[in-house]
């Protein structure tokens, strides 16, 4: 098991645009990009990873969601070139690829974690934004990938801001984030909605940021004093996870037409009853649970953040385990690992709530605690989950942290 503690200091406030240097960049990401491209970088970016606290698939159906940024992130370093060339390189391989400006000719195999930044620099001009010609380009992580803590969104940003800044443009954080998922939506080609791009450009220490996705609206809600966020990466991904992403946003929208709405969202959760038993022809039953999960989840919350404010800790625990409970039987997104994970931890002291976080069918849960629960007791979940599926989960006491900045 893999357990990691939270760093001493936590991330400080540091406005998007302003160059602060108090931030470092990732341990060894300057040395690395001299060693490959013989220079210091000019500029060094970083966004973070996040959780979905909860609000399961409410974003594309224009309902609320509440997430955090967390203490791991992705940093990217870069430094201008005059000969329109753009090399990109990432520590966790030792190829350096090659486009010219204005080619945006897709990475595939080992190389199509560059569909990212590319996806970033095609979608800049559709947001009236200068694109750089040539650059060196590196970037480096302590964000796990593919454990559903948005690696790529924090990827897309921490490379939309280096862009950004390389062109000296001042941009609201609103649109950092719009051009994020832009590239996701349209390059990298996942339907996704605004949460992971929103959190990672939002986030703020020790604070939950919720979104209002119809405006869209950010906000921030302060996380609950003595509570802890523990994450659970089960590594584990469902064969087919982007096709049933897209099948379950496309179920949604079948279940907003069949109720005569654009998105679901419109539908307030006393009216869902009779809104189902009025649709002709009836919804497909798989259809109405969809429906049934979205509704009953932006209530959630709606209530969720009604309880933080009021410092209802427990309350907001029993919210995030209710979620769970309505992503495994009406959304049917959840897996074995997952709930496995949530019934040990929910039966434990010091839990208040679990749930998974993010699109499901595998990836990462997680269990919002008070201060009682401790390292012991998650190596004791870990055992309990090796013992049952024979491999370890990745555990994480994450802090909520700040959003996308440049430390350089
Ligand atoms: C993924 C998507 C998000 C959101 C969640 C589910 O993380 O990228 O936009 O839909 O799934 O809530």
């Amino acid at each position: 098991m893999a357990l990691t503690g939270p760093p001493a200091a936590g991330w400080l406030t540091v406005s998007l645009m302003k160059s602060a240097n108090r931030v470092e960049p990732l341990p060894g990401l300057v040395g690395h990009f001299a060693e490959r491209f013989g220079r210091e970088p000019t500029i060094v970016t970083r966004a973070p990873g996040r959780i979905e606290f909860v609000g399961n698939h409410t974003d594309y159906n224009g309902g609320t969601v509440l997430g955090a940024a967390i203490d791991r992130a992705v940093w990217v370093a870069y430094a201008p070139r005059t000969d329109g060339r753009r090399r990109f390189a990432s520590e966790r391989g030792p190829q350096i690829v090659e486009r010219k400006a204005g080619d945006l000719t897709r990475g595939e195999g080992d190389e199509s974690w560059i569909n990212y930044p590319l996806g970033v620099l095609a979608a800049l001009p559709e947001f009236s934004l200068p694109v750089p010609e040539g650059f060196d380009y590196l970037v480096g992580a302590d964000l796990p990938p593919g454990s559903g803590l948005s690696s790529s969104a924090a990827l897309e940003l921490a490379s939309g801001l280096a862009f950004l800044e390389a062109t000296g443009t001042a941009t609201p954080r609103e649109v950092l984030v719009k051009v994020g998922r832009h590239a996701e939506n349209h390059f990298v080609g996942v339907p996704c909605g605004i949460l992971d791009q929103g959190v990672s450009g939002f986030g703020q220490a020790r604070h939950l940021v919720f979104i209002d996705c119809r405006g869209p609206r950010f906000a921030t809600v302060p996380f609950p004093a003595n509570a802890h966020l523990w994450i659970f990466n089960t590594h584990t991904k469902h064969a087919l996870v982007d096709g049933l992403y897209a099948q379950r946003h496309a179920e949604c929208m079948a279940a907003a037409r069949g109720l005569g709405v654009e998105l679901l969202a419109d539908i307030p959760l006393a009216a869902l009853p009779e809104r189902i038993a009025a649709a002709r022809p009836p919804l497909p039953e798989k259809v109405e649970k969809r429906a049934r999960h979205i509704v009953g989840e932006i209530a959630r919350v709606d209530a969720c953040v009604v309880a933080l404010r009021a410092g209802d800790v427990p309350a907001v625990g029993l919210l995030l385990t209710a979620s769970h409970r309505s992503s495994q039987h009406l959304f049917e997104n959840s897996t074995p690992e997952l709930d496995f994970l949530v019934d040990t931890l929910i039966a434990r002291r010091g839990v208040y709530g679990a749930r998974l976080s993010g699109g499901g069918f595998g990836g990462s849960m997680m269990a919002l605690t008070d201060d009682i629960f401790g390292p012991a007791d998650a190596a004791e979940v870990a055992a309990a989950y090796r013992a049952r599926f024979g491999a370890d989960p990745e555990v994480l006491h994450a802090l909520a942290a700040d959003g996308a900045q440049r430390v350089r």
